[in-house]
């Protein structure tokens, strides 16, 4: 199993074909069957004393258990926040995989940390964050956002003595489920801030939330640069503010909405958020990294490692001193997650990540211009970035399931129906430039006819 056999050279020819087909043609036939059973059926026998072999393996898992999964980098993928990890980068994850790097301590990793940290700094300077930031790459927006509030809480605990009020965090009931998830890991209050009618947080909300609030001790305001439901942003530099005036850590969840900063013609809608103490964001849904690709930004990441930084016996030996990616989230042991991104941007060059952030930006307000000039579709809400939400006049509710499910058994497209302040609509979400404008088209089309 350690050594290699001439047959291996023949495997992995064969791992590396298919892996490249893949990588060509993210579109094959993905709405198949997920009948428990049958694909018990299909790998039984698979893991026993002898195995069957790689060539058997890779052949169930091309036939039966990829076309079972839904892999979201289809171009008509439009639902939640797809992905659409760039040729370059899907290759090198399977270097990072070979390469067996402990990416959490400097001394073990230092060749993949200082590449991710180039990548991340270019992703810094885009937000406008200074040089003395930095962050570390982790495994997805919700851990993103477990990291900077918990470096919150603890700057809130280095500053100030125990109130005996429960301690609490802000964000609008459009800030992405994690948010929640976090609070409730952590033991903190959620205090919902109401969005103005598009979704919103203002200034002004903040302000007469905190007020209305005397009974709890906020610690760190949550903002989004992207929901993930309307693709809203709220207000980033009023915000940043009101933080700056009462102390309160900011923190702008950009995990989908991050890949905007990359664009020439949206980025203006992220303005503000060069004032955040942090930000999270998502390569692996709209930096055309493989999953799992996030990362959280700190300005000042020395908070962060007195609030992470694991200490042991067996841990004395770690330079504290040097960029410790292990120190600035709750992970010790890491992939060199980053890497994949860092390659295919040194392959591509960032001009192509700015092409293509804004080909997609293009392709949902294209589509969304079609929608409000069309007699039986309406928008639900003028889109910022690149989700559109939208309804089909005449339709009721069953009537949008119905289409969904349609659509997507007929494998031409997942768009599954979401509500809006209780209203079922549609929603798309374009992340992917290999998108094609005449299927969008057609797709308007079919609801239409
Ligand atoms: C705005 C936002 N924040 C956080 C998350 C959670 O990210 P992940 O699924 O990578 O944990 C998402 C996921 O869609 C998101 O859209």
């Amino acid at each position: 199993m350690h050594e290699w056999t001439p047959d291996l050279d023949e495997l992995a020819a064969a791992v590396l074909d298919y892996a490249s087909e893949r990588a060509k043609r993210p579109k094959d036939p993905r709405w198949g069957a997920k009948d428990a059973a049958e694909l018990a059926a299909a790998i039984e026998g698979a893991v026993s004393p002898e195995g069957i072999g790689g060539h058997a393996a890779l052949d169930i898992f091309r036939d039966t258990l990829l076309p079972a999964c839904r892999p979201n980098d289809d171009p008509m993928m439009l639902s939640y926040v797809p992905t659409a990890p760039s040729i370059a980068a899907v290759l090198f994850d399977m270097v990072v995989g070979a390469s067996s790097i402990f990416a959490g301590h400097w001394e073990a990793g230092a060749g993949a940390i200082a590449a991710e940290n180039q990548a991340l700094r270019w992703i810094m300077d885009l937000a406008g964050f200074p040089a003395t930031a930095a962050g570390c790459f982790v495994s997805g927006g919700t851990a993103a956002n477990l990291a900077a509030l918990v470096t919150a809480r603890h700057r809130w605990r280095d500053r100030n003595e125990p109130s005996g009020r429960p301690l609490a965090v802000l964000a609008t009931d459009g800030a992405h489920a994690s948010i929640d998830v976090v609070a409730r890991v952590m033991d903190v209050e959620l205090i919902r801030v109401p969005a103005d009618e598009t979704g919103r947080m203002t200034a002004e909300a903040l302000e007469s939330t905190l007020e209305a609030s005397e009974h709890l001790e906020p610690v760190a305001v949550v903002t989004s640069a992207g929901t993930t439901n309307a693709g809203v942003v709220d207000d980033l530099d009023g915000i940043a503010s009101v933080c700056e005036r009462t102390g309160l850590w900011l923190h702008v969840d950009a995990a989908y909405g991050g890949g905007a900063l990359a664009s020439t013609t949206h980025r203006g809608e992220l303005d503000g958020i060069e004032r955040a103490d942090s930000f999270g964001i998502d390569p692996h849904k709209w930096l055309f990294a493989p999953y799992d690709c996030a990362a959280i930004l700190y300005r000042d990441p020395a908070m962060a490692a007195h609030a992470h930084a694991q200490q042991a016996a067996y841990l004395d030996a770690v330079d504290r001193d040097e960029a410790n990616p292990a120190d600035l989230s709750l992970h010790l042991t890491r992939r060199a997650r980053g890497l994949p991104l860092w390659f295919s941007l040194a392959t591509n060059g960032t001009r192509a990540y700015a092409e293509a952030v804004d080909t997609a930006l293009r392709l949902a307000h294209d589509v969304a211009e079609r929608i409000r000039t069309h007699e039986r579709l309406e928008l639900v809400l003028e889109p910022t970035l690149s989700v559109v939400l939208f309804r089909r006049l005449g339709w009721d509710e069953d009537a949008y399931t119905a289409w969904s499910e349609r659509t997507a058994r007929a494998g031409t497209a997942l768009v599954v129906p979401t509500r809006w302040r209780g209203e079922m609509c549609l929603r798309i979400c374009v992340v992917n430039p290999r998108t094609d404008p005449a299927d969008l088209e057609a797709l308007l089309a079919d609801m239409t006819s």
